[in-house]
């Protein structure tokens, strides 16, 4: 069984849905990237996914031991996450919350899983710092190694690269891709689909055409070649 199968999916708010009949699974080790126009969807898939919204109808079943709260998640950057007043260890640590639900202390096995991911995320010598006083590319390593401390399996993360510079955007794709290629699976929320194309394994588009397949087959598909089209046209 894949670790996240997804049948006649239907999602949106209020019991209204923006978005029908989708179908896909994601398989251990799988690199899935999610694109589409903005306000196609894409953050209430994966808000859907996550169980923080409920769907309007269909089903998210998860497999391969996988449990609901292993699931690491990098939301999209609000301007008021920005400027959170905790420190680099703080944040990266509240990253261990799901594993028992909210207390307010961790334990020794937490406080030394928050270290090696931020020394695997090269922050360990930011840990003392103010999060907010940090730049977008460290930020987002922040959040990133708070990601990994909820989960060995997979991560999901929404929009990861919006707003740095095209080094920093480059550095986080290469970080990326290292945790996929040590084997956790990737669920990824793009706008950027040359850099979708490069990484992924398997693309979901979602929109008023709807394609789920490996990226060999979304290059040749009527959905892959008319959003390629139209991002090098410059209109999205
Ligand atoms: N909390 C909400 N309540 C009602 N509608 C919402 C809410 N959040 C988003 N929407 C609407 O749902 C649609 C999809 O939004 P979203 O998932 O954020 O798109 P994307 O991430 O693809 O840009 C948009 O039309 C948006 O206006
Ligand atoms: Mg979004």
């Amino acid at each position: 069984m894949a670790l996240i199968t997804v049948r006649n999916l239907a999602l949106g708010y209020d019991s209204r849905a923006i978005l029908e009949n989708l179908n896909f699974s994601v398989n251990m080790g799988d690199y899935l990237c999610i694109v589409g126009e903005n306000g196609s969807g894409k953050s209430t898939l994966m808000n859907t996914l996550l169980h923080l919204q409920e769907p309007v109808s269909g089903q998210i079943l998860i497999g391969d031991g996988l449990k609901k709260n292993e699931i690491g998640y990098l939301p999209q950057q609000t301007m008021v996450q920005k400027d959170f007043p905790a420190s680099v260890k703080e944040i990266v640590l509240s990253g261990c919350q799901g594993r028992c639900g909210f207390r307010p202390f961790y334990t020794k096995e937490e406080k030394k899983l928050a270290e090696e991911n931020m020394e695997r995320m090269s922050i360990l010598d930011l840990k003392d710092r103010c999060y907010r006083e940090l730049s977008g590319g460290q930020q987002q390593r922040v959040l990133l190694a708070r990601a990994l401390c909820a989960t060995r399996k997979i991560l999901l993360l929404d929009e990861p690269v919006s707003g740095l510079d095209p080094r920093v955007t480059a550095e986080m794709y290469e970080l990326i891709a290292e945790l996929n290629n040590e084997g956790i699976t990737i669920i990824m929320i793009s706008h950027d689909i040359a850099a979708s194309v490069q990484y992924a394994s398997h693309i979901l588009h979602i929109g008023d055409e709807v394609f789920y397949g490996t990226k060999d087959d979304y290059l040749k598909s009527k959905a892959g070649t008319g959003f390629m089209m139209k991002k090098k046209g410059g209109v999205a």
